[in-house]
């Protein structure tokens, strides 16, 4: 089946999950979607975010995607369960903090997560928190202003160092041995993150992870696209496309043209 994989985030911060989708499944065609005119999501109602999330899916349902990607923990927390509900005839594989791996193999029995608040309130991480950690130590801890940094596209920069100092190292002198990346815009603050943790703990982004089950699912589905044909890739924004263009340019491990991509606003999502 030749129809796109639809991914969505409040922004772009799905393009680190975009980046682990193209190296699992490089036959597929993606269209994109960054509603970075809404971001941040995490600290919006969980009935605001539901209701962003079902515009989308409504855009990439009308582009004819076979199955969606919630590449955002903050939507999947909030709506992934209603979006399953009211649009029954996709599938949609969602993303949130690697909490069960890291408490499963933490050796201090100390593990930290950091999130925006939506995730971190939301019932979805409360529930894996009590199911597989219950015996473990989960320091959390709001990645407040974050976002907003890797959407301005200032990722390496004092700011960026003085804030993941001050969530981190707490975080590190309480022995933590594993913290987890809960919003899929903080992979691209890696760089400042490495230069804090150091080997001191290791950093867990689950998005390999989904990558791999969105290919179980397509496989199990029968969806998946044999043909080894050209790859298209469809980026779309409500917020300004040269921002979105320069970004994707700047981490895609492809080189994006004329010929296999297209950047557009996606104007159902401007109210
Ligand atoms: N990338 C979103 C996530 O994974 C960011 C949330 C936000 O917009 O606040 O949670």
């Amino acid at each position: 089946m030749n129809n796109p994989i639809g991914i969505f985030d409040s922004g772009l911060g799905g393009i680190s999950v975009w980046i682990d989708l193209i190296k699992q499944l490089p036959n597929q065609h993606f269209i994109y979607v960054a509603d970075s005119e809404k971001c941040p999501y995490g600290e919006k109602s969980m009935e605001e975010i539901q209701k962003l999330s079902q515009n989308i899916v409504e855009f990439l349902i009308k582009k004819q995607c076979k199955v969606i990607v919630v590449a955002c923990n903050t939507a999947t927390s909030a709506a992934i369960q209603l979006l399953r509900k009211n649009f029954s005839a996709i599938y949609f594989i969602g993303i949130e903090p690697a909490t069960k791996p890291a408490a499963l193999y933490t050796k201090t029995g100390k593990i930290g997560v950091l999130a925006t608040k939506s995730t971190l309130n939301g019932d979805l991480f409360q529930q894996t928190k009590e199911k597989f950690a219950q015996n473990i130590e989960v320091l959390v801890q709001i990645g407040e202003g974050l976002v907003e940094l890797v959407e301005q596209n200032k990722v390496e920069t004092k700011k960026s160092l003085e804030l993941l100092e001050q969530y981190l190292l707490p975080m590190l002198a309480q022995k933590v041995d594993f913290i987890v990346l809960g919003c899929t815009h903080y992979p691209f603050l890696m760089p400042m993150i490495d230069k804090i943790v150091k080997n001191k703990a290791e950093i867990l982004n689950p998005a390999s992870a989904v990558a791999r089950q969105t290919e179980k699912i397509l496989i199990e589905n029968n969806l998946i696209h044999i043909n080894h044909q050209k790859k298209y890739y469809e980026f779309y924004t409500s917020g300004k496309i040269e921002i979105l263009k320069e970004f994707v340019n700047k981490y895609s491990p492809i080189i994006l043209d004329n010929e296999n991509s297209f950047f557009g606003i996606m104007k159902e999502v401007i109210e």
